[in-house]
């Protein structure tokens, strides 16, 4: 018995020292060996009936097996413990120096922040912000501004139909005509009316088929030429700089008379003349004039009552000014790298 109890002993110490290989191995060691069924319990449970002389030293023996299966099964187990805390902390180590993952913040582009400074300006002076379709029909975008259909200044817009009668707005002035029908007659009105207009065109660096205008139209009792240069030099002064020179042209269009083509000094070279005005130091910065008689007449307003003045500005090329850009298509590409920076 002796014997047997000191082989088992020999036994699981080897397996303690040599086959276990984690914790849940070494607790299998111990329910062998230690359990209410185990082998060592065995022998404890044996004692009982030997007799009286070989039970004390049996029962040490027993006691010592016991006492050192343990001993060895607790070392095993710190030492397993240890082993699995180091293990964890190298796979769970966090390398506090990386940088941080940031949520891209959105912002907004270019022509927004643009339109948005257009409308600031007009707002502060008075004016409404009205809205149009970008679809329309012939007869806002051009019969109702003098433009009947045989009227050779629509080759000027080269357009996108849709069908004879509805077409891709080719600029924002049908916004006029709308703003005066939904108005009872001969009452004032200060609008601007901003949005995209599209036209049949080239797609390079200074064309686009689609682009954003801001119409303007002012009708009141006596407003005069003076009121239309006079709001026109103060958005541009606001927008461009205090000291910018504008410069009135006459030109044509159809629904307006008469009409005038707004340069302003070249916001690159002041006037000395360079590239970006092509040695002329002005650049073109937009088209107005007094709203036409004719155009008054077929929105219901009356030419004899009330006069006005209309404007149309082309808020990319605004920015491109205002932001030194060189490229009308960065705009629509929309390359983060360029919209970043705003
Ligand atoms: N609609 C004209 C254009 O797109 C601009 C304009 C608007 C001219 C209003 C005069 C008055 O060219």
């Amino acid at each position: 018995m002796e014997e047997k109890i000191n082989r088992l002993k020999q036994e699981a110490a080897e397996l303690i020292r040599q086959q276990v290989k984690n914790l849940s191995e070494l607790n299998d060691i111990r329910v062998k060996y230690l359990g209410k069924k185990g082998e060592i319990t065995g022998f404890l449970r044996g004692l009982g009936q030997l007799s009286q002389e070989d039970r004390p030293r049996l029962g040490q023996i027993v006691n010592e097996a016991r006492r050192q299966i343990e001993a060895l099964i607790a070392e095993k187990n710190a030492e397993l413990k240890e082993h699995e805390m180091a293990e964890r902390l190298a796979n769970e180590t966090l390398d506090v120096t990386l940088p941080g993952r940031h949520t891209w913040r959105g912002r907004l582009h270019p022509l927004t922040l643009t339109l948005n400074r257009i409308k600031d300006i007009f707002l502060a002076m008075g004016f409404s912000v009205e809205e149009g379709p970008e679809i329309e029909r012939d007869y806002f975008n051009f019969e109702a501004l003098n433009l009947p259909k045989d009227h050779p200044a629509r080759d000027m817009q080269d357009s996108f139909y849709i069908t004879e009668e509805i077409l891709m707005r080719t600029q924002t002035s049908p916004v006029q005509a709308r703003t005066m029908q939904a108005h009872e007659p001969n009452s004032p009105i200060r609008m601007i009316a901003p949005g995209r207009v599209y036209r049949r065109d080239d797609y390079d660096a200074t064309h686009s088929p689609m682009f954003t205008q801001v119409e303007g139209l002012v009708v009141d009792e006596g407003i005069r030429f003076s009121d239309l240069k006079g709001t026109l030099e103060l958005f541009l002064r606001k927008i461009f700089r205090e000291n910018v020179g504008v410069r009135f042209r006459p030109s044509f269009f159809p629904f307006t008379e008469p009409s005038a083509e707004v340069d302003i000094s070249c916001v690159m070279c002041h006037g000395k003349g360079c590239r970006v005005c092509k040695g002329t130091g002005w650049l073109e910065i937009l088209g107005a004039g007094m709203v036409h008689p004719r155009v008054l007449e077929m929105s219901g307003y009356d030419p004899k009552k009330v006069s006005g003045f209309a404007f149309g500005l082309g808020v990319e090329r605004i920015a491109m000014l205002s932001y030194g850009i060189d490229d009308l298509r960065l705009f629509y590409d929309n390359d983060l790298r360029f919209l970043r920076q705003f």
